[in-house]
């Protein structure tokens, strides 16, 4: 594996499991010093990483909070002397059961909103700083292929998915003159931990996933590492504002 990413710092949010955790690892493996932010399990999720031979902290955090997230690109700091790349990976998906839009009750919208728009948006506002006296960083958002197909029976999913698109452009459009380049990946359906611990989804929504693909296989999180670490990396340096839809070809963005 060509390490290019040696030296560079990356937090990782929602990176304890699912495709966090394998973009974490892809990360490391190019060379990146990795902070692994999440809910639960981001210690022992460093340790994994640790066990690679990758240098790997993790730290407890809940991207809908100020306080969180401002103590996790200290950590950034503190452990590694910098912050180079975020991945705002952390996201309400898997635990939700798809209902017609009328059904969704606003408390689940709040909370989805929440963690999928206002957590970037504070990850993104506590890195800002720590990027800014490197003299650059790069900013890799996750949103998903609904926010251009418009699935059905997740109507605060796909509506926070396209508001991370948005976010993508109005943040590139804010920060390229610090040489904070942002660019976003949108995934299609992906067996991660989450999604195989929910049973509705995966029999929901995997076959049919299926069948609207040019490549007509199962997706996984390790087809996610390239599009995040090429956005994260030397060869995307005059690239901002771009999101690039990782999907086997269902959607053509
Ligand atoms: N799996 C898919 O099919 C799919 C498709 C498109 C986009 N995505 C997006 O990819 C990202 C990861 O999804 P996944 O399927 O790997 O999920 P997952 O459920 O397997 O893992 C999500 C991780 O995020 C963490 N997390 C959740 N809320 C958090 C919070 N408030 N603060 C910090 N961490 C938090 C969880 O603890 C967990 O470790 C999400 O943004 C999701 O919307 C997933």
């Amino acid at each position: 594996m060509e390490r290019t990413l040696d030296g560079a710092v990356a937090v990782v949010t929602g990176g304890a499991r699912g495709i966090g955790f394998a973009l974490a690892l892809g990360l490391a493996a190019r060379g990146a010093r990795v902070v692994i932010a999440d809910l639960a399990g981001a210690a022992a999720a460093a340790a994994r990483l640790h066990e690679t031979g990758a240098a790997a902290v993790g730290i407890d955090v809940d991207v809908t909070s100020p306080d969180d997230t401002a103590a996790m690109a200290a950590a950034a700091e503190s452990a590694f002397g910098g912050l180079d790349i975020l991945v705002n990976n952390a996201g309400i998906y898997s635990t939700l059961t798809p209902r017609p839009f009328e059904a969704i009750d606003p408390a689940e919208w709040r909370r989805v909103m929440e963690v999928n728009t206002l957590g970037p948006f504070l990850c993104c506002r506590a890195a800002l700083d720590p990027m800014r006296r490197r003299g650059g960083g790069r900013i890799v958002n996750i949103s998903s292929g609904v926010a251009f197909k418009g699935n059905p029976f997740m109507a605060h999913y796909v509506a926070s998915k396209g508001a991370v698109v948005s976010l993508t452009r109005a943040l590139a459009t804010e920060l390229g003159r610090f040489g904070i380049l942002v660019n976003s990946v949108a995934p299609g359906f992906t067996l991660s931990d989450g999604v195989l611990d929910n049973p509705v989804l995966v029999e929901g929504v995997k076959d049919a996933s299926l069948r609207t693909r040019v490549l007509p296989r199962d997706m996984h999180p390790a087809d996610l590492v390239g599009a995040v670490c090429f956005f994260a990396g030397p060869d995307a340096a005059f690239i901002t504002g771009q999101t690039l839809v990782v999907d086997g070809g269902a959607y053509f963005h």
